[in-house]
């Protein structure tokens, strides 16, 4: 699995890419808005950082609006991936993109059927928004296993990108249902290497290692 990380926080980024770990940066409207940055800049700084997708979401709602902000956002690196609402319009922008060699991620899907017309358009990516669905009291996981299993039937290469990832657990299970990717918030990012076992068992194992005296250089 492909772990991406949502966010627009570029010492973030920089360092989760110190780990070899990340495969790629999603943002959207909001992380931009939180990073308190000019949108064009911070996606280009992103852009530079690394040669990984990095998902840039438009603000147009119709599709000659989309198509003109996605053109935009795709001239500012090769890597950008233009970000467009899972809605009729956003689905012919997509279409546009896929005929004009743009990478796309259809963003905001709730449903399967929703995920099957992001194909159908061409998207690159599809993002299925789990953490919301859990939010209402659906299993957000059992969206990205209709949508593997959707994906599978009809060979779709259209990459599911498990977002909406609030917890450690999420990522288990979009590991589990066989989303392709999962974008995760730098925190939760952070928490995956973390067991208080392992902690407890480093302890141990030092303190037995400095009774021995030794020196491994
Ligand atoms: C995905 O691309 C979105 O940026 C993101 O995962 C949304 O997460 P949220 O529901 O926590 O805002």
């Amino acid at each position: 699995m492909k772990f991406f990380v949502d966010t627009a926080e570029v010492d973030d980024i920089k360092d989760l890419l110190t780990t070899g770990l990340l495969d790629g940066v999603t943002t959207n409207p909001s992380l931009i808005a939180k990073s308190g940055r000019d949108f064009k800049e911070v996606v280009a700084e992103i852009c530079g950082l690394a040669d990984v997708p990095v998902s840039a979401e438009v603000a147009a709602l119709d599709t000659d609006g989309m198509i003109a902000e996605g053109e935009h956002l795709a001239r500012i690196a090769a890597n950008v991936v233009v970000k467009l609402p899972l809605t009729f319009d956003g689905l012919r922008a997509c279409a546009h993109f896929k005929r004009n060699g743009i990478k796309t991620n259809v963003t905001l899907c709730f449903s399967a059927n929703q995920a099957l017309l992001a194909a159908k358009a061409g998207a690159t990516y599809v993002s299925p928004f789990i953490g919301r669905l859990d939010d209402i009291n659906l299993e957000g996981a059992d969206l990205i296993r209709d949508i593997r299993k959707i994906y599978d039937n009809f060979c779709l290469d259209t990459e599911i990108i498990a977002a909406s990832i609030r917890t450690a657990n999420h990522v288990t299970q979009a590991a589990l249902a066989g989303s392709d990717i999962s974008t995760i918030p730098p925190g939760v990012i952070r928490k995956l290497a973390h067991h208080p076992l392992t902690d407890n068992g480093i302890t141990q194992f030092l303190k037995d290692w400095e009774a021995t005296g030794q020196s491994i250089l």
